[in-house]
């Protein structure tokens, strides 16, 4: 947590609901010895008092350009240079949208135009209004950008419905700030670093497909832990709802055979391959043109074997990378997991077990990996959030190439 020693963080909050766990963030990150300065839009007056943020701040929150005893004692550019991050979290789909066109309409967007700082933002909002074409449009950009789009998480919402939207909780939130202001571990620099995240879709007919719960967490937690660690990083993404991280170059896929193309035109140029995406082993034989009718009481659907993609990147002949699997177990881990390194001579395997449904691993913010590595060794990393377990395992690799 020592990122956040004294390091000046202005947190912008904006006008909805999830405001409310706002002073909480403000609290953890001063207590991470942090100086906030919170500026609010002036919706966020309506849901939080400016003054529970001076009161678990120690500064007098501000909302306007244009408050002259404010402007006396900081001015918003002194400020604007004043930080060393500005996060917004809340970030509502309105800001995120003036931020993305540059307006200057309030204190927090003409600070955002105004700093040199990095900037991240926390989303939160109603899960239609997230995946609405316009919000994603915007998150592309600021994230191509280099903003970090920390979130949002998916669950239950205020407004009664589920989906991505929320707001990540304080704690989460910290620690990822610490992990963006941390400055001092640059261990990829220099290395190029191809990595795969998310499902993969396998098309029945035109309206529907075969896929799994992989939500693209752990993976989209490596590629940012690797970028971070100064490392070119592209990343390969099966269908996901989750923000890309900062940083990388990413190719968005859907089934296996496109994930599998992409992968192995790359693949020689990198020097490592973590191989997280939750590849569909198999695929329909024959895909049908027209949407299936229910006229039978039962239907066959026959599959064929997907090509295994890290087998394939392991086995190049030239410019083999150092190669990483995942592998995920309902069961036996420790002999499924060192099976699988030999058989698909690998250099590391990360392991974990999965609770009947999935959702324990799959769509959680947390997760615990045993790694396995080719010379007998074993590591556990014990339950922590994937962002953390991906700067752990980033550092693990760091040191295996040398
Ligand atoms: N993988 C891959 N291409 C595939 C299948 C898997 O690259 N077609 C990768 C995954 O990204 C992961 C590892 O291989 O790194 C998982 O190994 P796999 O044997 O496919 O795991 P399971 O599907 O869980 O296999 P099994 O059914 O044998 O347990």
């Amino acid at each position: 947590m020592n990122a956040l020693q004294n390091k000046n963080i202005v947190l912008g909050v904006c006008g909805g609901i999830a405001a409310y766990k706002s002073p909480d963030l403000v609290r953890r990150l001063a207590e991470a010895g942090a100086n906030v300065q919170v500026v609010m839009t002036g919706h966020a007056r309506e849901f939080v008092s400016p003054l529970t943020f001076q009161a678990v701040s120690g500064r007098a929150a501000r909302d306007t350009l244009f408050d002259e005893a404010a402007e006396a004692a900081m001015g918003h550019i002194e400020l604007a240079r004043w930080a060393d991050l500005i996060l917004i979290a809340p970030a509502t789909a309105n800001t995120i949208a003036r931020i993305t066109h540059g307006l200057a309409d309030d204190l927090l967007t003409t600070l955002c135009l105004a700093t040199r700082a990095p900037l991240a933002v926390a989303p939160a909002m109603n899960q239609v209004m997230w995946s609405n074409p316009a919000t994603q449009a915007n998150i592309a950009l600021l994230s191509q950008r280099g903003v970090s789009v920390l979130g949002p998480g998916c669950g239950d919402q205020a407004c009664g419905e589920t989906g991505a939207g929320r707001m990540l909780e304080p704690l989460v939130l910290r620690e990822q700030v610490a992990a963006l202001l941390d400055d001092t571990a640059q261990s990829l620099a220099g290395k190029s670093v191809l990595i795969t995240a998310g499902p993969t879709r396998e098309a029945i007919d035109p309206v529907r497909y075969i896929s799994n719960h992989s939500s693209g967490k752990m993976g989209f937690a490596i590629a940012a832990a690797a970028a971070k660690a100064g490392a070119r990083v592209t990343l390969i993404a099966g269908p996901t709802t989750i923000a890309p991280p900062a940083g990388c170059q990413v190719v968005a896929v859907e089934s296996a055979a496109q994930m599998h193309q992409a992968v192995m035109e790359q693949a020689a140029q990198h020097a490592v391959f973590i191989s997280v995406a939750a590849v569909a082993d198999f695929r329909l034989k024959e895909v049908r043109e027209q949407k299936m009718k229910k006229s039978a009481d039962e239907i066959t659907l026959t599959l064929i074997k997907n090509p295994d993609i890290l087998a394939d990147v392991a086995a190049l002949q030239n410019g083999r990378p150092f190669c990483v699997g995942f592998a995920a177990e309902t069961h036996d881990l420790e002999n499924y997991a060192a099976d699988k390194l030999a058989r698909k001579n690998l250099d590391m395997i990360c392991a974990n077990l999965v609770q009947s449904g999935g959702d324990s691993v799959f769509n959680s913010d947390d997760n615990a990996l045993e790694i396995f590595l080719r010379d007998g060794g074993r590591i556990s990393l014990p339950s922590a959030s994937k962002t953390r377990i991906a700067h752990t395992l980033v550092d693990l690799i760091a040191e295996r190439l040398g």
